[in-house]
């Protein structure tokens, strides 16, 4: 172990489905990776105060606020953690970051690009703050693979990428929940799972998304309940009703700046479908594929290889012979992980970058997660225009 003799304190803001996923990362993190510095979980704020105080003692968390603006004056904190509905990201980075703390911020980097320009135009202005944004899939330990494999030249020329990110828990009996608003979320499955897959992919490729070629954008659920109790993934709904003004579904094709096609699927009605995150990924040379519902494996398509032997190899991605950015930290080959190991991993790289350290990874920051939002954006212009648009045109 290095001498622990300073910590990065953090604060959180949230306390549901990310405040649970990022309080395990920064309690795990220091249990399993040797930093110059560990995280220190220094501050939990949320809304309800009623659920604070459990939630504060059951992650370890030391202190706690219902109040999130404390946390941009609070001299002891380093960095800011947000894990709130889409509409409070840019008022709360922004914030912190005027508070002169660094900054990690659930993705997407906001509801609408305007927010997500604000942002990114902030983080500019502060040179010695760092930002980050959680798209974790670039951890899981298949995709983290993929990614050396790709900078390693293994699959050579890209021709296709063919992305779907699959949920079916938005049927109709599904409550009016913040993610159905476009006040609150800014869109529906396509900022939370386009989002997704639009990172996974400009992170592959190491390339930009230049024209989105056409796209569909399709509400199914116009009215949904109002729930009884605010925006929990559980609660029940009331028997009134209000408008869902989201897409269920958003679908579309574009192309990347060095020539290769791609198509991107993101919908919550995809029956039989519940996470089904998806990457294929077509080269002159090889293929890759990943699904994160068996995240631990890489499927590899060689390409040079005789045809009379060639097919696809399944390859588990937990061994840390051959240079496995995160294997080794874990359990030993094939003790197979899961989706809380995907944030850990990213926590562990932020401390990294935090120490004066490089990520293992490279994490995204506001300006990068900014350019997953344009593309977000182009592709809802794109369906509602009928039309091709090109990235230059969107900023
Ligand atoms: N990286 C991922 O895989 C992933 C997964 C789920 C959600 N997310 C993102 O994380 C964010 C939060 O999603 P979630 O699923 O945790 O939502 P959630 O509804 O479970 O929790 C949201 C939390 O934000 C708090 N909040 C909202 N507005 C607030 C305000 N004005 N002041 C203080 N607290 C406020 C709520 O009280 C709640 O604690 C969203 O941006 C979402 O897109 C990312």
């Amino acid at each position: 172990m290095h001498g622990m003799t300073s910590s990065i304190r953090i604060g959180l803001i949230g306390q549901k489905f990310m405040g649970r996923a990022h309080s395990n990362a920064w309690g795990q993190v220091n249990r399993f990776f040797d930093l110059p510095r560990h995280a220190e979980l220094h501050t939990i704020a949320a809304r309800n105060g009623a659920e604070l105080a459990a939630f504060a003692e059951r992650w370890g968390w030391k202190h706690r606020s219902t109040d999130w603006k404390s946390l941009a004056k609070d001299p002891d904190l380093d960095l800011v953690d947000i894990g709130t509905s889409n509409d409070v990201h840019a008022e709360q980075a922004i914030a912190m970051l005027e508070g002169g703390k660094h900054v990690a911020c659930e993705k997407p980097l906001a509801g609408t690009l305007d927010d997500a320009r604000t942002m990114r135009d902030a983080a500019k202005r502060r040179k010695k703050q760092h930002t980050f944004v959680w798209y974790n899939y670039r951890r899981c330990p298949a995709v983290a693979l993929a990614w050396q494999l790709m900078r390693e030249g293994c699959i050579g020329r890209v021709y296709h990428v063919r992305a779907q990110y699959l949920q079916s828990w938005g049927g109709p009996d599904t409550p009016l929940l913040w993610r159905f608003q476009k006040k609150s979320a800014g869109s529906g499955a396509h900022g939370d799972l386009n989002a997704h897959i639009i990172d996974m992919a400009r992170f592959l490729v190491d390339e930009e998304v230049a024209e989105i070629h056409g796209a569909i954008n399709k509400t199914f659920i116009a009215e949904r309940a109002i729930p009884t109790s605010d925006a929990s993934l559980s609660g029940s709904g009331g028997a009134k009703k209000g408008k869902s003004d989201v897409d269920d579904a958003v679908l579309f094709l574009a192309s990347f700046r060095g020539g290769a096609v791609a198509s991107f699927e993101a919908t919550r009605l995809a029956t039989g479908r519940q996470n089904a995150n998806s990457i294929e990924i077509n080269g002159e040379k090889g293929a890759l594929r990943f699904e994160f519902e068996n995240m631990n494996v890489l499927e590899y398509f060689d390409n040079t290889l005789p045809a009379r032997t060639a097919g696809w190899r399944r390859i588990m991605c937990t061994s840390s012979a051959g240079g496995h950015p995160y294997a080794a930290n874990w359990w030993p080959d094939a003790h197979v992980l899961g989706y809380e190991h995907g944030f850990v991993n990213m926590a562990a790289d932020i401390l990294r970058v935090l120490c004066g350290e490089k990520a293992l990874v490279p994490l995204p920051d506001f300006e990068d997660a900014y350019q997953t939002q344009r593309v977000l954006e182009a592709a809802l212009i794109s369906a509602k225009e009928r039309q091709a648009i090109k990235l230059a045109d969107v900023r």
